[in-house]
């Protein structure tokens, strides 16, 4: 596996699951075999898998590795599966595909698996279903030569193949129409830097990176026509949970004017978490900032519904005027 194209992030290949380690790209393109749970919740917590969809892959996976472990002892697996789901507490799409595929637990390991595969191809399908919506969205607001910035990773890496906002960016360039983008840098762990450049970069796609907090002066200095970026969690009443920046990016897009556009698949959207306050926020430490001084480290911020312009999902366009399109 050395070229994008055809890439998955995750897969199950002969018993195990497969993933690219995020933590080395862009330097080294590696592929890990992940044979335990142990192993897995290990990569998942050092971000070696990550991104909302993939989570939930992930998730699935684990589960399929524990029934097979575990398929004689019911307390070692239900143990297995309660650390798969809270390995990460904040992309409700990690718990929702463990919990998917342990609903098949009693039909036996190979149920388990299958739905698991069920959960990888419904994000495949939902990455190319988001990339041609949210690329007639972008047009419809921007017109047709857009300028974009991007926050985070939200490519193929983040969802087996393409990706939510990330998607949307190859899809404008693949019908020759995006005329620039930026990808904001992302502190701590540099998604955007080390990440979505990466990704770009293999699509043969032009583009610069910026610091995080470059990105509200550059709106404001015209050199943006809209913020489109994913979500880890969309909650009932349109609050948008993603990486630690998206809410400045929102209210500098507020301020000059321009559209705020998020894309995450339905796997995303969490009408039972009823807003952004209800959200638990992972909080990764000090050791990734400053490992000589306590620090405030919350990976993820909430970005308040009345900011944002509209949320493309795999089956839909949901204005937050309140209208919805198929
Ligand atoms: O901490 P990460 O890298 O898992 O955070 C990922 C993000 O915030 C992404 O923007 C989000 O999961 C959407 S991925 C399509």
């Amino acid at each position: 596996m050395t070229s994008i194209a055809g890439m998955r992030t995750i897969d199950w290949v002969d018993g195990a699951v497969e993933i690219i380690d995020q933590t080395v790209l862009p330097g080294e393109l590696k592929i890990l075999r992940l044979h335990t749970v142990g192993e897995l919740v290990a990569a998942i917590q050092s971000l070696a898998v990550r991104g909302a969809p993939a989570l939930g892959v992930a998730g699935a996976f684990g589960v399929a590795l524990a029934a097979r472990v575990h398929a004689d002892d019911p307390q070692a697996l239900a143990a297995a599966v309660h650390r798969i789901e809270n390995a990460r507490p904040t992309a409700v799409n990690l718990a929702r595909g463990a919990r998917r595929a342990a609903g098949l637990l009693r039909q036996g390991p190979q149920a388990v698996l299958d739905e698991a595969f069920r959960v990888r191809d419904e994000e495949i399908a939902a990455s190319s279903a988001m990339a041609a919506r949210g690329a007639d969205l972008i047009v419809e607001l921007c017109g047709t030569r857009p300028r974009l910035l991007t926050h985070c990773n939200t490519g193929g890496l983040a969802a087996v193949t393409v990706g939510t906002a990330l998607g949307v960016v190859h899809e404008l360039h693949r019908r020759g129409t995006l005329a620039g983008v930026i990808a904001s840098e992302t502190r701590p762990l540099l998604q955007g830097a080390r990440l979505t450049s990466w990704e770009l970069t293999q699509w043969g796609i032009e583009h610069r990176v910026a610091v995080d907090s470059a990105g509200p002066f550059l709106m404001a200095r015209g050199e943006v026509d809209a913020v489109i970026l994913g979500a880890d969690r969309i909650c009932a009443n349109g609050d948008v949970i993603n990486k630690i920046g998206s809410y400045a990016h929102a209210l500098g897009a507020r301020r000059a004017g321009l559209p705020f556009v998020v894309v995450a698949p339905e796997s995303t959207v969490d009408l039972s978490t009823p807003s952004g306050d209800a959200v638990p926020i992972e909080d990764r430490g000090s050791s990734e900032i400053t490992p000589w001084a306590p620090a405030a480290n919350p990976a993820f911020d909430v970005t308040p519904h009345d900011l944002v312009t509209a949320i493309v999902t795999d089956r839909r366009v949901i204005r937050l005027d309140h209208s919805e399109t198929p």
